[in-house]
This record gives C-alpha cells, structure tokens and sequence, in this order.
C-alpha cells in the first residue's frame, strides 16, 4: 500500500553554503524535430518555445532542459539552483575562489551569475525553488492479493512519464579537478567515486545520491541526463515503449553499485543517453554520508545485461545516425 505523504518544504542545511538542485540544461542538438520526437516519446512533455525546445515532466511546472539547434550535439551549460539569500555570498565566494564570472550566452536572462569550470563548461548559478527532492522519492513495487491478475494487458499498458530530470552525467578531463572545483566552488560534496575513472556528488542541502557526475574522458561532453519513475515496473515499461518507437539501443535492465537506483538506458539519436532512474539512494540535508572509493570492477552494476561496448564512448562533436 502507497503510504500517503504530506507536503515537505525545501530541506536546507543551515549555514552552509551549496547550490542546492541542478535546476536546468541546455544542449545544442543538430536537429530539433528528431529530438522532439525522442524526448516525447521518452515521456517527456516537449514545448516548442520560440527557436527552442523546452523538455518538462507532466505534472510538474519546471523547465529541466532546454535543446537549441546547432551544428552537433554539444552540452551548451548546466544551471544550478541556489537559495535567494545565498545568492550575494556565493557570488564573492565563487570569485574568491579565483573563477572569473562572465556574461550569460545570447538569449537567455539570469537572475544570477555565469562562469566557466575547470574543464570550460559554461555553469550558471541562479535563484530557483528547490527542484530536487527534500526527501527520497517514493517508488512503489505494487503487488495484488491472490485471485487477482496484477499485469494489465500489454496494449493497455500505460504510457511511461517521468516524474522528474533526477541527474546528469558529464565526461571530464580529470575526475579529481572536477570533484575539487564542484566541491569547492559550487558547494557540493562527494558521495562515491571509483579512483580516477568516475565521481557522484550530492547536494549539501539534501538530495539524491548524486545530482551530477563525472566520468573520464579525453574532453568534455555530456553521458546521459536521468529521469526519475516510480518503480522497477516503470524501469522497464519504459524500456519497451521506446523500443516500439524504434530507440532499441542502450543498456538496461539493471541495479547501479553506487546509487543503487534501478536502470535503463535508452540511446538518444547522438550516441549519448537517457535513462530511466528508479529508487535512487538519498541524502537528507543532516546527514554526513561517508563517501567511498570502489574497485571498477565492484562499482558499476550489481546485475544487468553487458553494457554496450562502446557505453562510455564520449561521441560528443561527432555526428550520429
Ligand atoms: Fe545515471
């Protein structure tokens, strides 16, 4: 039974400063109607807003993405939300910190402040409500009493909508610079990491596991942005959904190590991914979680089919059929 939950207002960490949600994303895509047609059929609610597409979940008011045309599919910048009353200290915290702030690129209005990080990736801080969760997410693994057939028939299925844009992962060119500039400039703090081949971070004022990662690589580029759904069952319906849309590509089902979220990767027209997320770990905004170091090997799934060969490929820049 689904345990009914009052409203829970933004959970904060007192006295600390840390961005506190990833509020958004843009990304150049080199074309916008294969894109629309993906994200929709990934369950998104796409919005034609002006020369770009707007990437929301149903049910929820929030712009999580944005896709520009451009010649390739690119990460353009990651935006990260702070508190209102955060917003003056951070900003002579971030310029102690010896980062240059610099204008927002063409088009897009900011209530904060832009720079670059260590790996040039164009970042904004701005004012925005507390998008991740300040509790963990409720999943569900819902079971029937005897005599009673659970599974609705397969063309009764319903359509799979994620609930919301949970993290992303980007390549870097060195996980220890990414994990010492994001801890030390943007106030988010380590959760697990895997030597110097991947890092997950969380938010200082409660979040999932990680908000965003960092996996190695020869430059920098986006893996896969995750999307949170209520169940395992939704995991894999989702799964199915897209592959009778023709996006059959990609790697699931499985259980990560680190996160412990349930998965399916779904390959984007690009190379990199979208996944669907299910029952991630969290951190509340009191708790000190004691980050790891893991063996690759013990690190990366518990269960699940072989990855793709060419998973952590970073195609960024290189167009793709
Ligand atoms: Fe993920």
């Amino acid at each position: 039974m689904t345990a009914i939950r009052g409203f829970v207002g933004a959970s904060r960490r007192e006295g600390v400063l840390g961005i506190h949600s990833m509020d958004n994303f843009n990304m150049f895509v080199p074309d916008l109607k294969k894109a629309q047609e993906f994200y929709t059929a990934f369950g998104l609610d796409v919005r034609e807003e002006g020369n770009l597409l707007g990437l929301y979940t149903f049910g929820h008011g929030h712009r999580w993405g944005s896709l520009t045309e451009g010649p390739s599919k690119k990460m353009s910048f990651l935006s990260f939300g702070v508190f209102e009353d955060d917003l003056q200290m951070f900003r002579g915290h971030v310029e102690g910190q010896g980062v240059k702030l610099i204008d927002p690129p063409p088009g897009f209005e900011s209530n904060g402040f832009w720079f670059r990080d260590h790996d040039g990736n164009l970042i904004e801080l701005r004012v925005a409500e507390k998008t991740s969760p300040s509790q963990k997410s409720e999943t569900s693994n819902i079971s029937v009493a005897a005599n009673q057939a659970a599974a609705p028939l397969r063309s009764k299925a319903e359509t799979v909508h994620p609930r919301r844009l949970a993290h992303i992962l980007i390549f870097t060119r060195d996980v220890d610079r990414a994990i010492i500039f994001y801890t030390s400039v943007l106030g988010l703090r380590l959760s697990d990491r895997s030597g110097d081949g991947i890092a997950f971070l969380h938010g200082v004022h409660g979040s999932d596991h990680h908000l965003v990662a960092f996996a190695k690589s020869d430059a920098p580029g986006l893996h896969h942005l995750s999307w949170d759904v209520g169940s395992i069952n939704e995991v894999g319906l989702g799964a199915m959904q897209m592959a009778d849309k023709g996006f059959s590509r990609g790697w699931g089902l499985g259980r990560h190590v680190l996160g412990s979220n349930y998965f399916h990767y779904v390959r984007d027209p690009w190379g990199s991914y979208s996944e669907y997320s299910s029952d991630i770990d969290y951190v509340s905004a009191d708790h000190d979680w004691q980050a790891g170091d893991h063996a690759p090997e013990d690190a990366f799934y518990i269960w699940g089919p072989t990855p793709p060969s060419d998973f952590t490929t970073n195609y960024e820049g290189e167009s793709q059929t």
